[in-house]
């Protein structure tokens, strides 16, 4: 059985980071399934379509091509690494993201992925919904403002224009709209590890999530 680990928690707790030093320590494959909702949200806000279910969407999530690779994730064969971290994204990715539709274009997708050589995965539904069997299944938290914080930091890197209280407001929006859906609403699953990562460094939260692993 290959080895999954899923890493589950509210937008900026930290969970890509440690996943993917997990993954890099283990010699696994790291998955952002976040990189996927947001590659979709980018596809279909550009077109205009709505996040409501309708035949448009249905059509476009039909005819969308969507790859993972090693090292990125490809829109219609193009690497959209950086259009997808973008505060518009960030604004309308839940919302598509609520409709089972989306949901449901990605979820083979997602699941191909751990089937040869195992992978870490993080997201809001990787213990509950996606790999119910993973072997290791972590909730990764921090408090609002720390996560505020860290994002916040992230956009100014990136040049994005942001105001520390905007992010704030937009990341417990985010989390509002992510648990309060009603499909795979984000939760800690019922065998996961909570983790708080506040005041905790990087190299001490990926230590226990290792440690899990070894058990
Ligand atoms: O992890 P990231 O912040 O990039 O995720 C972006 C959005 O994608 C989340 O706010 C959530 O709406 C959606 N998402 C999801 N299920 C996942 C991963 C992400 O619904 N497994």
């Amino acid at each position: 059985q290959p080895l999954i680990v899923a890493i589950d928690g509210p937008a900026g707790a930290g969970k890509s980071t440690v996943a993917k030093l997990v993954a890099g320590s283990l010699g696994v494959p790291y998955l952002d399934t976040g990189a996927l909702y947001r590659a979709l949200a980018l596809f279909l806000d550009a077109r205009g379509i709505p996040p409501v279910e309708c035949d448009a969407l249905y059509s476009a999530l039909q005819e969308v091509s969507l790859e993972i690779t090693e090292k990125e994730i490809l829109l219609e064969g193009k690497n959209v690494g950086a259009e997808i971290r973008t505060p518009r994204i960030d604004t309308v990715v839940s919302a598509y993201a609520s409709l089972p539709m989306v949901r449901n274009r990605l979820l083979d997708l997602q699941r191909e992925q751990g089937k040869r050589k195992g992978l870490v995965a993080d997201g809001r539904d990787m213990a509950t919904v996606v790999f119910p069997d993973a072997r290791v299944k972590i909730f990764l938290t921090a408090s609002d403002e720390e996560r505020a914080r860290r994002r916040f930091l992230e956009l100014r890197e990136r040049k994005e224009n942001a105001r520390y209280e905007d992010v704030l407001e937009q990341i417990r929006e985010r989390d509002r709209a992510d648990s309060s859906r009603s499909t795979a609403p984000l939760r800690k699953a019922d065998d996961a590890v909570e983790l708080s990562t506040d005041g905790l460094t990087i190299g001490e939260v990926t230590g226990s999530v290792l440690a899990l692993v070894r058990e």
